[in-house]
């Protein structure tokens, strides 16, 4: 074991900003404050934050929206008051035991439950940090590791892509959505992508075969053949999307229902049918930061691209959620500390 004391550069002052979610609430509950700058555990990073996503999870979970997101995320009140989970930024404390990270080192994380990212500065395990490249910018890490982190382990792990499999993707726009058309296609599936006009042509340039505009043809009036329905916005079920599938299909949502949830315990649904959910919260951490590499290396070799819809300061973190709210973003929103 490493006897050597941590690294910190100094910091002028013991306190940094953050936004603090303290009860639940519409948008506004958010609001700036001042907290002390975290200390880095032995094991932990401090990470000064330059982007970090707000994601439809922390949107709900400032809510309590579903009601039972309080069974994770605190019964009364919220257990953690900083949100933030998926970040970037610059190493500016490292613990005892915390190699091979450096003060200084450019990182991607993924803090996990614990959260912390809409701050200046978060204490994040040192296991749950990846290294970015010279050539990858902040912004661009974030929102490929959002979308990518989720869609990864549904398109590779559950949908197997591969040539040949016709794979459709719901909500194709969405950060899940517009990660999972590209990485179909870089496996080499044929990837049919549902989205509004508004986003046809965005979606179009990730790689898509086929655009559907579901104003025009709702899932239940597509007709096709599909290997795989990837529902990444979870407005479909099984039930509604089962003439779209093969006799051996599966169909896989993001949000599931009671009835999917049941569906999934089996993994059976109806003849050779399947019907599967997945949660990228409950991944072991260490295959979570495999899959941050997996995607890291993608995008500093251009076989995918970040998809930013907007930015603002951290200031304006409660705007960012109340667009984020609308559940009409396109790829990721982030914040700027
Ligand atoms: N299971 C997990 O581990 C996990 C992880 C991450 C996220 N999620 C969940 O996955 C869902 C998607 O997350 P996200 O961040 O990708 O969402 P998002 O970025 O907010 O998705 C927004 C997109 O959804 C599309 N959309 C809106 N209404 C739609 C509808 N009725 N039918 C089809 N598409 C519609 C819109 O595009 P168009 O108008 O162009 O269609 C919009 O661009 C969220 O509910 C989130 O909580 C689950």
């Amino acid at each position: 074991m490493r006897t050597t004391s941590r690294t910190t550069t100094s910091r002028p002052t013991a306190t940094m900003t953050a936004v603090v979610c303290d009860r639940y609430g519409p948008p506004d509950v958010l609001h700036a404050a001042r907290v002390p700058v975290p200390e880095p555990g032995t094991q932990d990073v401090v990470v000064a934050v330059h982007a970090v996503a707000v994601s439809r999870a922390e949107t709900a979970f400032r809510a309590a929206d579903p009601a039972f997101a309080r069974l994770a995320s605190g019964l009364l009140r919220p257990r953690h008051r900083v949100l933030g989970g998926t970040l970037a930024g610059v190493v500016t404390a490292v613990g005892a035991d915390a190699a091979p990270w450096r003060v200084g080192d450019r990182v991607v994380v993924q803090t996990g439950m614990a959260m912390g990212g809409y701050a200046e500065q978060v204490r994040v395990p040192a296991g749950h940090v990846v290294l970015l490249p010279d050539d990858v910018t902040d912004d661009d890490a974030v929102a490929v590791v959002e979308g990518g982190l989720t869609a990864l382990p549904f398109v590779r792990d559950y949908a197997r892509a591969r040539p040949g499999l016709r794979l459709l993707v719901n909500g194709a726009a969405g950060a899940v959505g517009a990660s999972a058309v590209q990485l179909g296609a870089h496996l080499g599936a044929t990837v049919t992508a549902v989205c509004g006009p508004a986003h046809a042509d965005l979606v179009a340039g990730l790689g898509a075969a086929d655009v559907v505009d579901r104003s025009r043809t709702p899932l239940e009036r597509l007709t096709g053949t599909y290997d795989v329905v990837l529902d990444a916005v979870g407005t479909s079920s099984p039930r509604a999307c089962r003439h779209l599938l093969d006799a051996h299909g599966s169909y896989l949502t993001t949000v599931p229902t009671i009835g999917t949830l049941v569906r999934t315990a089996t993994r059976r649904w109806e003849r050779g049918r399947t019907a599967a959910v997945g949660f990228t919260g409950l991944r072991p951490v260490p295959d979570q930061r495999a899959d941050m590499e997996v995607l890291v290396g993608l995008l500093r070799d251009g076989q995918v691209r970040a998809v930013v819809d907007r930015t603002y300061p951290l200031g304006g973190a409660a705007a960012a959620h109340a667009y984020v709210d609308t559940g009409s973003k396109a790829g990721s929103v982030l914040l700027h500390p």
